[in-house]
């Protein structure tokens, strides 16, 4: 084998171990929830907001042409919310806004991914993926607000 070869593969070795290092890293030590895929189930057809405990929401969220399924989600400041999301039609984008989520919506899966709202304010939701003519109005918003008490 050339040396060159040999140099090439230890390389694209080598940064393998790093990514592969880098996100059982990120999963165990720092908790970071990858985005994760879980099987497709017919129950989910319904969009809405569950509440489980004090602070864990679980959000089913559906993307259609040309809006998103909750429009508005309000939960309280320093909730965790479980989004599960899936799309009725074409392959949608999921952004939101200040928390650095890039979730895709495809239709016949759901994605999964939990994400913590430390801050109140409010979460715009867009579509980031070229999906149709009224792509540029598809949005919606997670509002995280102090409990009511
Ligand atoms: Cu949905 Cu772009």
């Amino acid at each position: 084998m050339d040396k060159l070869e040999l140099r090439v593969m230890a390389a694209a070795g080598t940064l393998l171990t790093v990514f592969l290092v880098s996100l059982l890293y990120a999963v165990t030590a720092r908790k970071i929830d990858v985005p994760a895929c879980v099987p497709y189930s017919g129950a989910f057809k319904q969009a809405q907001v569950k509440q489980v405990d004090s602070n864990t929401y679980e959000g089913f969220f559906v993307a259609k042409m040309w809006g998103f399924e909750p429009s508005e989600v309000y939960i309280p400041v320093g909730s965790d919310l479980e989004i599960y999301l899936t799309s009725q039609d074409v392959v949608h984008g999921f952004h939101i806004e200040k928390k650095g989520v890039n979730m895709m919506a495809v239709p016949g899966a759901i994605g999964k991914q939990t994400i913590h709202f430390s801050e109140p304010g409010v979460y715009k939701i867009v579509c980031h993926e070229y999906c149709g003519t009224g792509h540029q109005n598809m949005q919606s918003e997670i509002i995280v607000n102090y409990p009511v008490k």
